[in-house]
């Protein structure tokens, strides 16, 4: 569902209850996309608010999904302006609404940044946003930044991956059943985005227990399919040093 048509801002449910928010921008050559991840449930959840300058845009396309005055959670990876730029407008909107992140995340930057307390998760912390539970995995550095976590939905087994997988481009369909790696891997060419961390490989094969069936990515399609087998492909991609398979 087109729900700007100046910003080319698209929702589209990619998995029960969960959609997905893209909006294309020309940050790089060929067009680049971010998404937000909104969770419908009894507690609704948003995993990445978007650039503070696309509020308005990001809001928009909440509320076609749901009363945006309704969020309970508001959460992402880490702390950059794609993934917590717009948190205090989304406060003001959702009075109820708490911010979360990674223990260290809260330590080092939102508690400063948020309006209101944010609630630090550790490592395997699962919480209950009404019909469904969500896990929270610590993956410092992975793909970058030192507070950096992804979050799981054991319901419906998707991974929101934040940066992991990033892809260019601009018109790729909201979900896809090919792989992505190949095309993050240009993009880890092109920008080299992953931190030379030493735990890379362990924190990657950690993410391909849980065995997701869809790999909810911040930065183009989200991916349906075997999550662990990509997850283990990138690891082996990242331990060769390679930048392109
Ligand atoms: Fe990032
Ligand atoms: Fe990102």
């Amino acid at each position: 569902m087109l729900t700007n048509h100046e910003t080319g801002t698209h929702v589209d449910e990619v998995a029960a209850g969960i959609y997905r928010i893209c909006t294309p921008l020309d940050v790089v050559p060929g067009g680049f996309t971010f998404n937000s991840y909104l969770i419908a449930d009894d507690e609704p959840l948003l995993f990445h608010t978007g650039y503070r300058k696309l509020f308005p845009i990001t809001l928009e396309a909440i509320r076609k999904v749901l009363p945006a005055e309704k969020l309970r959670w508001i959460g992402g990876s880490h702390f950059e302006g794609d993934e917590f730029g717009a948190l205090n407008e989304l406060l003001a909107v959702a009075p109820e609404a708490k911010p979360f992140g990674a223990e260290i995340g809260v330590l080092t930057s939102l508690n400063d940044f948020g309006l209101r307390p944010a609630r630090g998760l550790g490592d395997g912390e699962e919480f209950s946003i009404g019909s469904r539970r969500m896990k929270w995995l610590y993956t410092p550095h992975v793909p970058h930044g030192w507070d950096c976590g992804i979050l799981f939905d054991l319901s419906t087994k998707t991974l929101l991956c934040g940066d992991l997988f990033t892809q260019p481009g601009a018109g790729m369909p909201p979900v896809t059943e090919s792989e992505v790696l190949s095309a993050s891997e240009t993009m880890r060419g092109m920008m080299d985005y992953y931190a030379h961390a030493t735990s890379t490989t362990a924190i990657l094969d950690r993410l391909a227990e849980l065995h997701p069936s869809m790999l909810a990515c911040q930065h183009g399609s989200a991916y349906r399919g075997d999550g662990a087998a990509l997850l283990r492909e990138l690891a082996a991609a990242i331990a060769r040093g390679s930048a392109g398979i």
